[in-house]
């Protein structure tokens, strides 16, 4: 694994949640639960940032988060681009470091970076120079760290912080998703007391990966008093044309509709990282309904993101 540390210990990158202590998860959910924001409120900032530039390059798709890693870069006082790639000369065949060393020389602290081909991330931040770091916004299938932390941060607001009496269960297309691996990896350093893994065969994690989550091919099974219930999108893009379920049938084995959500515990929180595919991995009427927090997640995005830039950069949370 790459080492997103310095020397004296603190992070440096974020790359991935792996190795990062309970203790280091606990710190950035209080540190970004000053940055939350309810809806309509003047959203915080300061200027810890200042000065810095942050540089968001991203290969892939994104909405969430790449608006809040700008927002959270806006809020900490930082100047932050977007380049955008298919414009940029990395279209002619320049590789991913010419472009980041060319971005150094114009003096960017921090990139940003969501790519769909394993070890980019890390192969930037082995590169760069010793006072710039990388972060996450997603890496092919492997990992999506400030997720993670939101969804945790998520999770904790409405659940309070004791993670050992939650049964958290993660539904859909595990076996393609970034989301669940970086949600096991910071559940299970949070101590969480059962977590359980709900597909189709096709849709499951290689065995020996998610060691401590219990798997159950039915909704019907593994729903059963859970607290909290994270549905996935299928990731169309990552499977052959011949893998991928047709919609319709999927909804009717896996879809998180108001019957199956009345399995789990009366007050179970519906979370989703969205994009979400309505009418295949979820129900309308359960998305928009009073047990889903899939906006809480979204608004928490920001906090989040503002607290991992804070960290990585050594900048001390300024007054709000
Ligand atoms: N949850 C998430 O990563 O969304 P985006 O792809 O829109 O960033």
């Amino acid at each position: 694994m790459m080492e997103q540390r310095r020397s004296d210990g603190s992070l440096r990158h974020l790359i991935t949640l792996e190795g990062l202590s309970r203790a280091e998860i606990t710190a950035l959910l209080e540190h970004s639960q000053r940055y939350v924001c309810a809806p309509g409120a003047m959203p915080p900032t300061n200027r810890a940032l200042a000065g810095k530039t942050i540089g968001n390059l991203f290969t892939e798709p994104s909405t969430r988060t790449r608006v809040s890693f700008e927002l959270a870069g806006r809020r900490l006082g930082a100047e932050v681009l977007n380049l955008e790639v298919q414009l940029s000369s990395r279209a002619k065949g320049e590789s991913m470091l010419d472009t980041i060393h060319t971005l150094e020389s114009l003096h960017f602290d921090a990139f940003v970076i969501r790519d769909s081909e394993p070890g980019v991330v890390a192969h930037v931040a082995a590169h760069v120079a010793p006072h710039v770091s990388v972060l996450s916004a997603g890496e092919a299938h492997l990992s999506h760290p400030t997720q993670g932390l939101l969804d945790a941060l998520t999770v904790q607001q409405y659940k309070g912080p004791d993670f050992a009496k939650l049964c958290v269960a993660i539904v859909g297309d595990i076996r393609h998703s970034r989301v669940a691996r970086s949600a096991y990896e910071v559940f299970s350093a949070l101590g969480v007391g059962e977590l359980r893994l709900i597909a189709p065969a096709g849709l499951m994690p290689a065995p020996g990966e998610f060691p401590a989550g219990r798997r159950h091919h039915s909704p019907e099974q593994g729903l059963r008093d859970a607290d909290v219930i994270m549905m996935l999108r299928l990731q169309k893009e990552r499977m052959a044309a011949a893998e991928i379920p047709d919609g319709a049938e999927y909804f009717a084995r896996f879809g998180l509709t108001r019957p199956r959500l009345r399995l789990a515990r009366p007050d179970a929180i519906v979370m989703h990282p969205q994009p979400m595919n309505r009418g295949i991995e979820i129900a309308s009427d359960v998305a928009d309904g009073p047990q889903s927090v899939i906006r809480d997640q979204v608004r928490n995005g920001v906090a989040v993101r503002m607290a991992v830039l804070e960290a990585v950069a050594r900048a001390r949370p300024g007054p709000r």
